[in-house]
């Protein structure tokens, strides 16, 4: 039955009428069951590490708008957590970790094979989901691609311009080189692991690969997703894989081949008629409405929503936004675009 599934069917190169649709962090704060389940958890690590309350939050979006597919509920911050670096996140300020500055610090991690311990509830969240969601919905998993776990790994914070991250980058380029190595080999481990838990699709999140000019996003964007796809694609044969290196601009032209990645997913800063051009052509492309008609809704939701459906309708599509939806999105805006969606935007 797996393989009737409507996002499957995109990722197979399928053109559909009605494109499929799911949108980044789904599970979050705009969703007062999500904030109910959170207070519940006692704090957001707690909730990623509780498979019942894990899995709770990823069915909370499928219940409410039927999204045709899940992403598990987790973070790309337990990678490095689970290789050993210190993670919490500051009330209202964002992820905190222990920093990687020195060849002393890398030495201090764990290897990559050791990662299992921490994550195991993550695959038991996998495996609760495969018998939970409905038999439509297909389930996602993800991780942090290697940059931008490093950018977060190195700086011990999220920063504006990854500024940390590219000077480690040019000052010691081996230490740099051998912590993208670490993470690159803890991701495989981990994803291969939720595969085998019942992911049925894999994404890879870049969120900072648009900080990386010229040569050096070869060398730290497409690469490790080549080295991170080959390997998932070996052990798992079919296994699709989304990537997704936000802020890539031109730079998504020709990612897909280069990688092997089944799906790029596009930033809404691309144009979509462009992107059906020149992205589209390789193969199937997620995206692009930008996050903030979910907080305003109204007419221009409707007809951004219909656009960018007309604007993918001739190749394989998946509907989503350009990035995560955010706290002060309004549900009934969501309910809107996935209804204009259905009700045939290309009409
Ligand atoms: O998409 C989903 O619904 C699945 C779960 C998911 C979360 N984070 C839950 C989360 C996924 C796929 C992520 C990915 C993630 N995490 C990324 C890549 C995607 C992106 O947004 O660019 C990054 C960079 C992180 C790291 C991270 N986690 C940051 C910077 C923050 C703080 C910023 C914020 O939005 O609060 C988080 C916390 C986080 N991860 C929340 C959620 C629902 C909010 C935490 C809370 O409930 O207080």
């Amino acid at each position: 039955m797996s393989k009737d599934k409507k996002l499957l069917r995109s990722l197979r190169g399928e053109v559909q009428e009605v494109p499929p649709v799911w949108m980044m962090r789904q599970a979050g704060r705009y969703l007062p069951e999500y904030r109910a389940t959170r207070a519940k958890a006692g704090d957001f690590l707690k909730l990623c590490y509780t498979p019942d309350l894990a899995a709770e939050v990823t069915l909370q979006p499928i219940r409410r708008y039927g999204f045709d597919a899940a992403i598990l509920f987790a973070d790309i911050l337990l990678v490095p957590q689970a290789l050993g670096a210190e993670l919490w996140f500051a009330q209202g300020e964002g992820p905190r970790l222990s920093t990687i500055q020195a060849p002393e610090d890398l030495a201090a991690l764990k290897p990559a094979s050791a990662i299992h311990e921490t994550l195991a509830p993550v695959y038991e969240t996998l495996r609760i989901l495969t018998r939970e969601l409905p038999e439509e919905t297909a389930l996602i998993g993800f991780a942090g691609a290697p940059w931008t776990v490093a950018t977060y790994m190195i700086a011990g914070r999220g920063t504006p311009a990854q500024e940390p991250a590219h000077a480690l980058r040019e000052g010691n380029p081996a230490l740099f080189d051998a912590l993208i190595a670490r993470i690159t080999e803890a991701t495989i481990e981990y994803l291969s692991a939720q595969i085998e838990a019942g992911a049925e699709v894999i994404k890879l999140f870049d969120s900072w690969a648009g900080s990386l000019k010229g040569e050096a996003f070869d060398t730290y964007a497409v690469e490790p997703a080549r080295v991170i796809t080959q390997a998932l694609k070996a052990r798992h044969p079919g296994i699709p894989v989304i990537g997704f290196p936000r802020g890539a601009g031109e730079k998504y032209v020709g990612f897909a081949r280069t990688t092997g990645v089944d799906c790029v997913a596009l930033d809404q800063s691309v144009d979509a008629d462009w992107a059906a051009a020149h992205v589209q052509i390789d193969g199937c492309v997620q995206g692009n409405l930008a996050p903030e008609h979910m907080v305003t809704g109204g007419q221009a939701l409707v007809e951004e929503t219909r656009r960018i459906a007309r604007a993918f309708s001739k190749g394989p599509h998946i509907f989503n936004l350009g990035h995560g939806i955010t706290p002060d999105a309004d549900p009934e805006n969501v309910q809107l675009m996935v209804d204009t969606l259905r009700q045939g935007a290309r009409g």
